[in-house]
């Protein structure tokens, strides 16, 4: 019986046979593919909703000129009693507030910015430091620079008429100086006293 069946012409055998055979896998790893993609989608995208690749930190953009680490007199660098460096700065059209930005080298350094009035954005030099100022949000990243010197810090996102004039400097200083200067409890400028 089974060997009448298998040599019996039928669509699953011979040259046909292995031609359906051959979409049908061709199917499956189709299927298999897109059903990865989907689950790749559907899991990042929960994931992402969930704990976003940065933390989402808001400030009222109406308030923050008046009270919160925001205003004037905390914008620039200060080194915290934990020794840790952290650079607070605001962005609108069309400036920088502080203009100059002081930074020890080799040591981390975590930047703490939000913009204004619309949206800006900051890269320093030719270095990792780079992200987008946000109104109504706080972006926050730490990294470090290895090279000593002043560098430019363009706005790099458009944000009007005077976008290309906007942007401010990062004097990078060895980290003896800058912690000798420190010292002081201030908030550093880049003017040396
Ligand atoms: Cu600010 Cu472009």
């Amino acid at each position: 019986m089974s060997t009448t069946l298998s040599s019996s012409p039928s669509p699953a055998s011979g040259p046909e046979g292995v031609a359906v055979a051959a979409e049908r896998r061709w199917a499956v790893v189709v299927a298999l593919i897109i059903a990865l993609l989907i689950a790749m989608m559907v899991i990042t995208g929960l994931h992402w909703a969930s704990m976003p690749p940065s933390r989402v930190e808001t400030v009222d953009v109406k308030t923050l000129h008046l009270q919160g680490e925001f205003v004037e007199s905390d914008l620039g660098t200060t080194l915290g009693a934990d020794g840790k460096v952290t650079v607070r700065l605001v962005a609108q059209q069309y400036s920088f507030a502080p203009q100059c930005i002081v930074v020890p080298a080799e040591m981390p350094v975590t930047f703490r910015g939000t913009a204004t009035d619309t949206i800006h954005g900051f890269v320093v030099g030719t270095t990792n430091a780079n992200t987008m100022l946000v109104p109504g949000f706080v972006a926050t990243f730490t990294t470090s620079f290895s090279k000593i010197g002043e560098h430019l810090m363009p706005c790099h996102e458009y944000c009007g008429t005077g976008h290309e004039a906007m942007w401010a400097r990062v004097q990078v200083l060895p980290a003896q100086e800058f912690l000798a200067r420190a010292r002081n409890g201030e908030r550093l400028s880049c003017v040396a006293r």
